[in-house]
């Protein structure tokens, strides 16, 4: 987790840190700090809480500095506080970290060196690799640092995009990165480091991705790119294809409600140049190129996590009623620990918005291993899951800075329905009508979400009316039932009340012991297969007194009856209305937080990307 900020070049550093680090506060936000370097002095300030709150301790200070580095993190080692804040100083105060990820064998480099003498004023693992490589350094005559941390590099284990700096190299950034990301921004005469582009787009278009392995020695006019074994390694320079605008809030309050709103455009982009339904085809060169694997695999895993695996779950059901072929869809972390079945060629769809879910990335590698395909549905593009993938479908639901997911899923759901349909096609597992009226469907979705969208102050009514609620339960059959718990999982990230997610017919096998008159109950009963089995499970809880609000289909004269409140979506196909019916539910997560005060775009506790396991 935690997101990372350097500069070097003839600017002030501060500012361009500082304004890096709200960018990156998605990541984590339980302190943030920065170390300025001024003629070869080292300044370091840090502060619990948000980046705002270190803002305001440096109001007054002398922060005059051409190079510096700044964090922003999401603990994993020592409490949220001042003294656990990065960066963090060497013993001798010459050097100083800042560290994205978990060093798991910290506590026993920690009592090597406090066999040696070394004290910590930090609980973290950050402080413990920090001495390590200065006492390698010491220990080997006082070599280079970059020897020395290399060295260090290859003791760890963990994950970690680290930068350090140097008070007796009072122009020189030194980074290195195993499993955690980083991104080298190449200015005219500066140099610009970070976890992911956003900082660095308003300054250069020109980056460096850097690999896992690799160390960057970064100088105003130099950068040099190196792998753990000290072979050099030319930059691989690409142009960032995204705008400033793409990542502010432009008008919105937060950023969930600006990107809950954008997905009428962002499912359209998803859509451009792949389907077109006129002619009846789908381009995913992806899907294409790999086709025989696709169609002819004896069963698909799908791994990701939260969010993305309810995408997931929904593509279960997608694929096996189009391709015929079985689907097991894998929690990323669970799928890692356990001993599973994977064999050479078996296809693999990895999806993730941030490409950098470490529970993801480390199922994906060892599945690689195994010799399984990989396919990646991923939003962030040129992140650590897209380049591990052999093949892949980017979402282009374009930066998603809130820290609930809501563009990235519909966007999930767009792509996965493509590519279901194109290797249904390719297979001959579904009709040509079937086909062509799905990709008409499709083609209609932007406008649909569109028209929802208009109601959403209807929501924002009925959120109002149950925002004092302790507990709500989310039910749906079928493609809704994953957007059931999509709901639940909304809520509870961004309203902190209790939320639980079930297929509704499930709901008589325990979760109804719950109902009372004070127990919302979120029924998605679009008129599909279900329905009439929906409808008796709505009134089973009528019968118990439960709140009703139900989403459902225009025109349904059967469902309102039942419904204490009730809200209604254009009718569309039950194998993509997931796409519609998730959107009232992100409303619902929206106006329930904000109408109980939460900062939405950082609930507590959570970060964007989850970079550690
Ligand atoms: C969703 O709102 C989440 N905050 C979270 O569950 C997320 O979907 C999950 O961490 C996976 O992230 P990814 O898609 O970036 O891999
Ligand atoms: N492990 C480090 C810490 O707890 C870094 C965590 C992060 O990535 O934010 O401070």
């Amino acid at each position: 987790m935690c997101g990372i900020v350097g500069y070097t070049g003839p600017r002030q550093a501060y500012p361009v840190i500082l304004k890096g680090l709200k960018r990156l506060e998605y990541r984590g936000y339980d302190s943030s700090g920065v170390a300025l370097m001024n003629g070869g002095k080292l300044k370091v300030f840090k502060k619990k809480g948000k980046v705002a709150e270190l803002e305001e301790l440096l109001i007054g200070k002398d922060v005059e500095a051409n190079i510096g580095i700044g964090h922003t993190r999401w603990a994993t080692h020592g409490e949220p506080s001042d003294r656990n804040a990065h960066p963090h100083s060497s013993a001798s105060g010459r050097l100083a970290i800042i560290h994205n990820g978990i060093i798991e064998n910290y506590a026993q480099i920690k009592k090597e060196l406090l066999n040696k003498g070394y004290t910590f004023t930090s609980d973290t693992d950050t402080e413990v690799l920090l001495n390590f490589i200065e006492d390698i350094q010491k220990n080997n005559n006082n070599g280079s640092l970059e020897e020395a941390l290399r060295i260090a590099l290859k003791r760890v284990s963990g994950a970690y995009c680290i930068l350090l700096v140097d008070q007796n190299d009072p122009h020189t950034i030194i980074a290195a990165r195993k499993g955690s990301p980083l991104v080298i921004g190449i200015g005219k005469g500066e140099h610009f480091l970070a976890s992911d582009a956003s900082p660095i787009i308003e300054y250069t278009k020109e980056v460096v991705y850097v690999n896992d392995y690799e160390l960057a020695i970064v100088k105003p006019d130099e950068l040099i790119l190196k792998n753990i074994g000290n072979e050099t390694i030319t930059p691989y320079i690409t142009k960032l294809d995204m705008e400033l605008a793409a990542i502010e809030k432009g008008g919105y309050d937060h950023f969930m409600i600006k990107e809950i709103f954008e997905q009428p455009s962002t499912i359209y982009d998803c859509l451009r140049g792949r389907l077109d339904a006129a002619a009846g085809t789908i381009t995913m060169s992806g899907v294409e190129e790999n086709i025989e694997q696709l169609k002819n695999a004896s069963r698909i895993m799908i791994i990701a996590c939260g969010t993305s695996w309810h995408a997931g779950l929904v593509a279960e059901y997608i694929i096996e009623e189009l391709c015929r072929i079985p689907v097991e869809v894998e929690y990323a972390s669970e799928f890692r620990y356990r001993n599973p079945i994977v064999n050479k060629g078996d296809v693999i769809i990895a999806i993730s918005q941030s490409g950098e879910t470490a529970d993801t990335l480390v199922a994906l590698e060892k599945a690689k291993e195994n010799g399984a395909f990989i396919f990646g549905i991923v939003n962030a593009v040129g992140s650590s899951i897209a380049r591990i993938s052999h093949a892949g479908a980017y979402t282009h639901a374009g930066p998603e800075i809130g820290v609930a997911s809501t563009k990235a899923f519909t966007g999930q759901l767009t792509v996965l329905s493509m590519m279901a349909l194109k290797i249904a096609k390719e297979k001959g597992s579904i009709s040509n009508e079937r086909y062509l009226g799905l990709l008409n469907e499709l083609q209609d979705i932007p406008e649909k979400v569109e028209s929802i969208l208009k109601n959403a102050e209807d929501i924002r009514k009925i959120a109002e009316h149950y925002k004092d609620a302790s507990d709500f339960l989310f039910l749906g059959r079928g493609y809704n039932f994953p957007v059931a718990l999509e709901g639940a999982l909304k809520l509870k990230e961004i309203s902190y009340i209790h939320a639980e997610g079930y297929p509704a017919a499930e709901m008589k096998h325990g979760p109804i012991a719950l109902v009372d008159e004070t127990l919302p109950v979120v029924f998605i009963a679009t008129k599909d297969l279900y329905h009439e089995k929906i409808v008796s499970n709505m009134q089973e809880i009528k019968a118990r007194k439960g709140k009703i609000i139900s989403i459902i289909t225009e025109g349904d004269d059967v469902t309102p009856g039942l419904s204490d409140h009730y809200f209604e979506i254009p009718p569309a196909d039950e194998l993509i209305a997931p796409i519609l019916t998730v959107i009232p539910l992100q409303l619902l997560s929206y106006y329930v937080g904000t109408a109980k005060g939460i900062d939405v775009d950082k609930p507590r506790n959570l970060a964007k990307s989850v970079t550690v396991e």
